[in-house]
């Protein structure tokens, strides 16, 4: 089958090049919190589909975030991975690969219609959870630890909105790190 002809379920609604200046970071500092405004550029590809153990089928959009800091335009977090859609479970998953060396597979369940105006995409995961989970390199783990990552996607016609909350376990404390955007797509 090609890829173009297979059925993305809710995934559909991302492909395509999105682009935003409304984004907020929110990162921990040793002494406090710093508050980052930023610019971004996400590129999601339809990318086909791929059969597990004869048994399961997933549709795939592959993507690439690049995040960059209004105050001086560099490059400050840069993000890939895929989003799988499984039609049998309606199970949605986002596996997150950055170059802290953290990686996340989330899941969750799409219960809301394909077809209609709005696509509302949830995941989770946390360290230790037998089905959703986060892996980090030894030094993330003992330093800057990932414990829980939640992720709501919202995209109406071509405005993507999404709030993101990664809790850390860094400089002795709990730190709640978030980031909130808004995109507009720019070309299919
Ligand atoms: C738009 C998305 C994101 C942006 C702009 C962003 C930006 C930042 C910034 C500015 C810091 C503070 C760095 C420092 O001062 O040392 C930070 C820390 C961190 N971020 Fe993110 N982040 C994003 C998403 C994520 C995600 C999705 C994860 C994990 C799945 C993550 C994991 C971490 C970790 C573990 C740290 C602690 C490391 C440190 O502060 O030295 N971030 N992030």
């Amino acid at each position: 089958m090609g890829v173009n002809d297979i059925d993305y379920g809710p995934l559909a609604a991302l492909v395509g090049t999105w682009q935003g200046d409304k984004g907020v970071d929110v990162a921990p500092e040793p002494d406090g919190t710093e508050e980052n405004p930023y610019f971004e550029t996400i590129v999601f590809e339809a990318a086909g589909d791929v059969s597990n153990a004869e048994t399961q089928t997933l549709a795939i959009v592959s993507y690439h975030q690049v995040v960059s800091r209004k105050s001086n335009g560099e490059v400050f977090h840069d993000q890939v991975g895929y989003w799988t859609w499984d039609p049998a479970t309606r199970t949605v998953a986002q596996s997150v690969n950055i170059p802290r060396v953290v990686a996340v597979l989330a899941g969750g369940t799409f219960d809301g219609d394909t077809s209609g105006p709005e696509v509302v995409l949830e995941v989770k995961a946390a360290k230790g959870d037998p089905d959703w989970g986060i892996i980090e390199s030894p030094f993330m783990r003992d330093n800057a630890s990932t414990l829980a990552f939640e992720h709501r996607l919202e995209v109406r016609g071509d405005t993507m909105k999404y709030h993101e909350s990664t809790s850390l376990d860094i400089y002795g404390r709990k730190f709640d790190h978030t980031d909130t955007s808004e995109l507009k797509r720019t070309s299919a």
